[in-house]
């Protein structure tokens, strides 16, 4: 198994960036590329809640719009270690099929290690494929 501490520490080090002020849910997000780098997110809540976006979607396009695509884990931290959202797993399975997901408990972040990939949180997804061309 891959060691994730890293990735583990800057999860939790972008959680305290969220921008959550309605929900005082605080979650981190970061990615590990392929090129060695790390980007990370944090939730970002609207007044108009309906516009707020997800720490892993801001991790991803975030990566995305820096020219990074290729992603070998994603590591989450929330309180409890929360899985991610239905459209979360979405964006996920589209643009990083490959990566662990490591969900992180920021209460208890040294005790946890709980590990998955997209196919298991969201088998049979949708990516695209089958769109006309
Ligand atoms: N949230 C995330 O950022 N990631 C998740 O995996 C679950 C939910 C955010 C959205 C919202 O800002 C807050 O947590 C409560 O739902």
């Amino acid at each position: 198994m891959a060691d994730h501490t890293q990735l583990i520490q800057a999860a939790l080090a972008a959680r305290k960036q969220a921008h959550a002020p309605y929900s005082k849910f605080q979650v981190g997000a970061a990615l590990q590329t392929s090129d060695g780098i790390t980007i990370s997110g944090s939730n970002v809540e609207s007044a108009s809640y309906g516009l707020s976006c997800c720490a892993e979607r801001v991790a991803i396009f975030k990566a995305l719009s820096e020219n990074q695509h290729n992603f070998s884990a994603l590591a989450i931290a929330s309180p409890g270690g929360a899985a991610p959202c239905g459209a979360c797993r979405q964006i996920i399975a589209e643009f990083a099929p490959e990566a662990t997901l490591v969900l992180v408990d920021s209460d208890n972040p040294n005790e946890t290690d709980n590990e998955t990939d997209i196919r298991t949180l969201l088998p049979n997804a949708f990516t695209g494929g089958d769109l006309p061309s």
